[in-house]
């Protein structure tokens, strides 16, 4: 069994799903961002405004590939960023199960509007930067994706439950083929 990895949007539940999919699962939780927090002894924010974001990109494929050379089993939550890079989205194949939590804009800008802490979402007209970030990020989310999962108007239990019934069909279809 390798691990699960929960990537999409910001704001999508990548977090809040992965804690409650770990505990389902009695797997361990981790999440890049943290990881990648802890090793530098920064915040993301502080870090994007010190490095900048291609120094915070190349932390983050280090972060998987140390995952890799690892070899245990974990639900990991990926920062919304990290499967835009062609080799990063390689990686989490080889890492596990690629689940893309699928949010529409206004789930996504309800959830966000308040946080300070995502320098991608700060400045002037947030609501136009998430649409237009996310009309750009949908079809790589997609073509990183092993299963689907719409998270809108659903309960956790609900997501939580979806997850397992597709997780265990999509470990049937790989293990026969
Ligand atoms: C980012 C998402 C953030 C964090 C950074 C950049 C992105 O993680 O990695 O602010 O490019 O989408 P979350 O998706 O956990 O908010």
């Amino acid at each position: 069994m390798s691990s699960i990895i929960l990537i999409g949007y910001m704001g999508c539940g990548k977090s809040t799903i992965g804690k409650r999919l770990s505990y389902a699962r009695r797997t361990p939780f981790l999440d890049t961002d943290k990881i990648i927090e802890r090793k530098v002894n920064m915040t993301i924010s502080e870090l994007f405004e010190k490095e900048g974001e291609e120094y915070f990109r190349d932390l983050e494929t280090n972060c998987i590939k140390d995952l890799l050379k690892e070899n245990g089993q974990y639900i990991i939550a990926v920062g919304g960023g990290l499967a835009l890079r062609e080799e990063n989205r390689r990686l989490l194949k080889k890492l596990g199960t690629v689940i893309y939590l699928q949010a529409n804009w206004e789930t996504i800008y309800e959830r966000v509007k308040k946080d300070t802490t995502r320098p991608l979402l700060q400045g002037d007209n947030p609501q136009e930067k998430i649409r237009s970030m996310m009309a750009k990020r949908a079809p790589i989310y997609q073509s990183a994706a092993d299963i689907i999962i719409d998270v809108d108007n659903k309960s956790y239990e609900e997501i939580i439950e979806n997850i397992q019934q597709q997780v265990e069909a999509f470990t049937e279809r790989t293990v026969r083929t």
